[in-house]
């Protein structure tokens, strides 16, 4: 019984580490719903991924700017997310859209 258990939890966290490999980048996006104002290369609402590479390509604290943007709605939608979300779709936004 006790190994049964073992085995439950061993599996319950090879789960969980397999949600947060796939909810990084592309899918993160589009599960908070980033792709309604954002492409990877066309302008839609906001601008395209690439456009925000490109503009914040020379700035070093550019991920904790949009992280901070993000997550206070300062000059942009608030974002319900997680630091280590927020962080990942900066991190995916900077890197034009990958
Ligand atoms: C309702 C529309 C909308 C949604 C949804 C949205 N954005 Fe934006 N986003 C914008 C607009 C508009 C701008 C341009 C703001 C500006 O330039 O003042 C922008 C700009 C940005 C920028 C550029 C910031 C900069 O200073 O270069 C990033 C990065 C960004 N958004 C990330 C995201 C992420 C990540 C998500 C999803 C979690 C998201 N956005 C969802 C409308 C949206």
């Amino acid at each position: 019984m006790k190994s049964t258990m073992i085995a439950l939890v061993a599996a319950a966290s090879l789960v969980a580490a397999g949600t947060v490999l796939a909810a990084s980048g592309a899918d993160l996006a589009n599960a908070k719903g980033c792709g309604t104002c954002h492409a990877a290369d066309a302008k839609k609402v906001g601008p395209s991924w690439k456009d925000v590479a490109a503009k914040n390509k020379d700035n070093k604290g550019a991920s904790e700017k949009v992280v901070t943007m993000l997550k206070d709605g300062k000059g942009h939608p608030k974002v319900a997310a997680s630091d280590a979300e927020l962080k990942a779709l900066a991190a995916f936004a900077l890197a034009g859209g990958k």
